[in-house]
């Protein structure tokens, strides 16, 4: 049977990203395969991973010129264009960050997963992305946090929970050291699992 056709979003580094390559180097995503990684910022080092890999790679700007919504719809157009010209079956969102309208996640009903570094519903929604979700979990004084994969849905961080793992908080943490463990005691370890259960899914209808 077909493997399921993913592409990766991204936005920056790209660890998760490279957690992913690295999981299908090794033979772990069997239903699927990343065959395009987009990123809204053409400086992400994440584009340089995909490269590396072997990996086609798209660039879609968002057009600053105009208005924040008119702005939003444009790209999300030239990214479903994207998308559906690479045969898109599965969207992963790798540290991209960019909320989608439900214009869009309408257009992928449980066809686009994200990994968020907390425990959703703690410390997620607009405004808590990257280092600013350990820095909240910091300030509020909790001791555990980690990482969660969810379908997106039109709802910042609201839709369906698929896989999550917690995390120790340690005393003197600072933001970037609690970004470093959640990573790598959970995204790094989540997302790809989650691809390849999603991808298992989709395969399975096809
Ligand atoms: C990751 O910690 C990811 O969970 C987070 O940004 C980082 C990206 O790192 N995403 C969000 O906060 C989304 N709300 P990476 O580019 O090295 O994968």
């Amino acid at each position: 049977m077909l493997k399921t056709k993913i592409a990766v979003l991204i936005s920056g580094g790209g660890t998760n990203l490279q957690a992913i390559i690295d999981f299908q180097k090794a033979g772990g995503l069997k239903s699927g395969e990343v065959v395009l990684v987009v990123s809204d910022n053409p400086d992400a080092y994440g584009l340089t991973r995909a490269e590396n890999a072997g990996i086609e790679t798209k660039v879609v700007l968002a057009d600053k010129s105009l208005p924040v919504s008119e702005r939003r719809v444009k790209f999300e157009e030239e990214l479903q264009k994207t998308l559906e010209d690479a045969g898109i079956e599965l969207i992963i969102l790798a540290g991209f960050m960019r909320i989608l309208n439900k214009s869009f996640t309408d257009k992928w009903p449980e066809r686009i997963i994200n990994v968020h570094p907390s425990l959703i519903p703690s410390f997620c929604g607009e405004g808590f992305y990257g280092l600013k979700v350990h820095e909240a979990a910091l300030a509020y004084g909790v001791k555990v946090t980690g990482a969660t994969v969810h379908f997106v849905n039109e709802v910042p961080d609201g839709g369906r929970i698929i896989f999550q793992k917690a995390v120790e908080i340690k005393e003197g943490d600072t933001p970037e050291v609690l970004q470093k463990r959640v990573m790598e005691e959970a995204e790094w370890k989540l997302l790809p699992a989650a691809a390849e259960h999603v991808s298992k899914i989709i395969m399975g209808e096809k």
